[in-house]
């Protein structure tokens, strides 16, 4: 996973970035945040976990491992759909089926334009991944609205033409 996320970033806008934050949605017991911790590339790495013990064990990592990875991890004991997404570049998504039309929503509407994702297995529905694995990952680049809009209002222009002065 982080090859794949290593080559997506090499041709990103956020290579040149100082300060990336990872943020893994239903981090289990914290490994993924400590991997991408490990990678170097990024300043935060953050797990969000809605199981208490799955997240103790996180945190019981975190405080083992220290002082390596205590200032470039953060775990929360929090659920996913309440938590602001802003701030994060890279997100890692391990979800299942049914979920994944719904967060592709909210993973839209709060990621900035730019922000990679990192799917597991499941595809996002409607996203157009940049690369997928053997193994099942899917790295998607969020699109630059901007861009979206004037695309698909593009479009519409050229529909309009082609209904105007067609057959
Ligand atoms: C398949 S595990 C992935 C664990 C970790 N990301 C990894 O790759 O090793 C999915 C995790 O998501 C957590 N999870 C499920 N729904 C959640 C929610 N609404 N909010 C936060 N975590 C959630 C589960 O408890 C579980 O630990």
């Amino acid at each position: 996973m982080f090859q794949q996320l290593q080559q997506q970033l090499a041709v990103s806008r956020l290579h040149k970035s100082k300060s990336l934050t990872f943020v893994d949605l239903g981090s289990g017991d914290g490994r993924l945040v400590f991997r991408a911790a490990r990678q170097g590339i990024f300043s935060t790495s953050i797990g969000y976990e809605i199981n208490p013990i799955l997240h103790a064990v996180g945190q019981s990592r975190r405080l083992l491992q220290a002082p390596k990875y205590w200032h470039s991890t953060q775990f929360y004991w929090r659920d996913i759909w309440k938590v602001d997404l802003q701030q994060a570049d890279v997100v890692a998504v391990y979800g299942l089926g049914p979920i994944m039309e719904p967060l592709g929503v909210k993973l839209r509407d709060e990621l900035k334009p730019g922000s990679i994702v990192v799917s597991n297995v499941f595809s996002i529905p409607g996203w157009k991944p940049e690369g997928t694995s053997r193994h099942g990952t899917y790295v998607y680049v969020v699109p630059d609205e901007l861009n979206e809009h004037n695309k698909n209002n593009h479009k519409k222009d050229e529909e309009a033409h082609t209904s105007n002065h067609g057959s």
